[in-house]
């Protein structure tokens, strides 16, 4: 078969990384998680001082890390100089910081690019999951797919993941990085017009899966 390209896109909390790492596994294809880049190139920006609020000074450090994935579904991996960061790119600060450094034009020129080139060198196609892939980095994808869940249901599933996080909290932060990414001028999180919409309101994970897995067979 050839190889086949997936964009999954959608706010945090609607199970993107759950679902798109099982179809990857279940269909053998490669696996990239587009947010865990942005992570990697925001905790590189508050580990080298660079003040992630001065979108200049963003823009100037841009080209500096080197960050590179792994595209294995069973074991994806995310590096930043030779340096495992898939630990501290999910810290509450570099959470707070990503939607800033995404914003910047710059930063998402380089890791487009990135994404790009491991998705053509995925040998049997890849799943790539983000908030604008299939608007912007892969528009020629195969299938796109747009994931929502309600406020409620995401934060539910996001501070289930955080224990002990408090609920509300959790919402009040999701919404207001939701909201962040977008309006942002470059390349917001939008659904694309030929995206099939999944809501996964009142879904189980694996319903989720087999309902994916079901419309990339359909394309094959
Ligand atoms: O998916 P995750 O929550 O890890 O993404 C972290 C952040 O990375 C998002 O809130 C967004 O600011 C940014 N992002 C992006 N474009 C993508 C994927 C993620 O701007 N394709």
């Amino acid at each position: 078969a050839p190889a086949v390209i997936v964009a999954i896109d959608g706010p945090s909390g609607t199970g993107k990384s759950s679902t798109s790492k099982a179809v990857a596994a279940q269909l053998g294809l490669s696996y990239l998680d587009t947010g865990a880049q942005y992570r990697a190139i925001t905790w590189w920006m508050v580990t080298n001082g660079i003040d992630t609020d001065d979108p200049h000074a963003v823009a100037a450090a841009a080209g500096k890390p080197e960050i590179v994935s792994g595209t294995d579904p069973a074991a994806p991996t995310i590096t930043v100089d030779g340096t495992d960061v898939a630990g501290p790119i999910r810290t509450q600060e570099v959470t707070s910081k990503v939607s800033a450094v995404s914003a910047v034009p710059e930063v998402r020129a380089r890791i487009t690019e990135l994404q790009r080139t491991i998705a053509a060198g995925a040998p049997q196609g890849i799943v790539v999951e983000g908030r604008d892939i299939g608007t912007t980095v892969l528009p020629d994808a195969d299938l796109k797919i747009f994931l929502t869940a309600s406020a409620e249901a995401r934060a539910a599933r996001r501070s289930g993941e955080l224990k002990g996080a408090d609920v509300n909290v959790t919402r009040e932060a999701l919404i207001k990085r939701d909201a962040a990414d977008s309006s942002r001028k470059t390349s917001p999180l939008a659904k694309a017009d030929d995206a099939v919409e999944v809501d996964t309101t009142e879904l189980t994970l694996p319903q989720v899966i087999e309902c994916v897995v079901t419309l990339v067979e359909e394309k094959r």
